[in-house]
């Protein structure tokens, strides 16, 4: 590093002095529009420097292997070295670095899957930066006399370093995390997180320790994998009472990362799962995904919101936490009908007006009334058991016309 190339940004944010930093807006990703429909499309907020803020981390993302990067953790939060011999790269790390420093200043969050931004942006007053551009990349020290604050600038740059490691890998899992996560989002997560931690903590400490709820990056990749949401939505037994023939073709409507898709994949090994989405990111993410795991009869297909046609015709159509995301529900079921194979049936599972999960109460959908919409576009109801905790799970059949 040459010291008279260096420019050298100090940031104390409580004192609130600006960073100067001229951003150019470096290498610009070719998929533009269609990236704000991806991952864009996840962010916490959206302003108007989110495109040119998500174009560059997804550079970053794709660039991973051209960076160099070493986290020294420092007793009161961190001290990082994000370079590339690449210049492209290192003028990404640049601009990047100082457009989320202004956020931070700022209070405009980005983030899509972190549980640990909300904690940085909420006590960005409490942090003291200092950053340094270097030719080849920054140098970020940042500092906190929260104990708690520190922790999460720690668990925030082992996150960053892990994008690093891993790449677009890393990126798509927190994507899959993030779907997890529910409308609600990383600060949903967290708090739900910290409300299920309680009795544990209880349990595990004294009342004289302090809150472990923020112990580093393995606590926050728990929170990440979200294996709580086997627990309430039993997916093998949800697939079990579906009572699938082995060559059955199944259709998985916004189906996502395909928590159901791959899983359902296995029930029918003569059959075809079909995922429909309407994110290409979500499409190329379940396709890659039936790939890894040798699912040859899952299908990811992206389809048009609304678009009610399918691919082929099915034995049986599943909407998982999607009926309540469907507009001019009695035309589109309608209308599914003819993609629905003699006997086919359709199985509606979302969440409960008092589930503990889910989205916002105002955009949940009460079961009576999927009967009666249902009901409206042609179809009557045939069986629904009862064994999910948090969601209604119904399944339709056609009327004999
Ligand atoms: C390979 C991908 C990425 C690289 C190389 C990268 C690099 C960095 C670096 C060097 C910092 C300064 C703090 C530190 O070093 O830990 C930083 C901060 C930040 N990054 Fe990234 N980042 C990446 C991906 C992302 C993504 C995916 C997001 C969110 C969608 C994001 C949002 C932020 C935010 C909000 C900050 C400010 C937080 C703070 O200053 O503590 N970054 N990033």
């Amino acid at each position: 590093m040459n010291p008279a190339t260096r420019i050298i940004i100090a940031t104390t944010l409580a004192l609130g002095s600006s960073a100067v930093f001229a951003q150019s807006p470096g290498m610009q990703h070719g998929t533009g529009g269609g990236m704000m429909r991806g991952p864009a499309g996840m962010l916490t907020k959206q302003d108007a420097a989110s495109a040119t803020d998500m174009g560059l981390v997804m550079d970053l993302v794709h660039n991973n292997t051209k960076i160099k990067r070493t986290v020294t953790n420092l007793p009161d939060g961190i001290k990082t070295v994000t370079e590339s011999d690449d210049p492209k790269v290192a003028q990404a790390i640049k601009a990047h670095v100082a457009s989320m420093s202004g956020r931070l200043q700022d209070g405009r969050e980005f983030n899509i899957f972190s549980t640990t931004l909300p904690v940085i942006f909420d006590n960005a007053d409490k942090i003291k930066s200092v950053i340094e551009m270097t030719d080849k990349g920054a140098v970020v020290i940042q500092t906190t006399a929260d104990a708690k604050v520190a922790a999460a600038l720690q668990a925030h740059a082992s996150e960053v370093t892990e994008l690093v490691q891993e790449g677009p890998t890393a990126f798509h899992r927190g994507l899959n995390a993030r779907v997890a996560m529910g409308p609600e989002g990383p600060r949903g997560a967290m708090q739900r997180t910290a409300r299920a931690a309680k009795p544990a903590i209880a349990a595990s400490q004294s009342p004289h320790t302090h809150d472990h709820s923020f112990s580093g990056a393995e606590q926050w990749a728990k929170i990440f994998d979200d294996p709580q949401r086997d627990t309430w939505q039993k997916p093998h037994e949800v697939i079990q009472a579906l009572k699938l023939k082995a060559d059955a073709v199944v259709a998985d409507i916004g189906s996502g990362t395909g928590y159901f898709s791959v899983r359902l994949a296995h029930m029918v090994p003569k059959g075809k799962v079909y995922g429909l989405d309407a994110e290409p990111d979500m499409v190329k993410y379940l396709a890659d995904r039936a790939k890894r795991a040798g699912l040859n009869n899952v299908k990811a297909v992206l389809v048009k919101p609304g678009d009610a046609a399918l691919p082929e015709k099915a034995d049986l159509v599943i909407l998982v936490d999607v009926y309540h995301h469907i507009d001019n529900r009695e035309t589109y079921f309608r209308q599914l009908q003819r993609s629905l194979k003699p006997g086919g049936r359709l199985a509606v599972i979302d969440f409960t007006m008092d589930s503990p999960e889910g989205p916002p109460k105002a955009a949940r959908i009460a079961p009576e009334q999927v009967k009666a919409e249902l009901q409206a576009a042609g179809y009557a109801l045939k069986e629904a058991p009862a064994f999910l905790p948090n969601q209604y799970f119904l399944i339709f059949q056609p009327q004999a016309r």
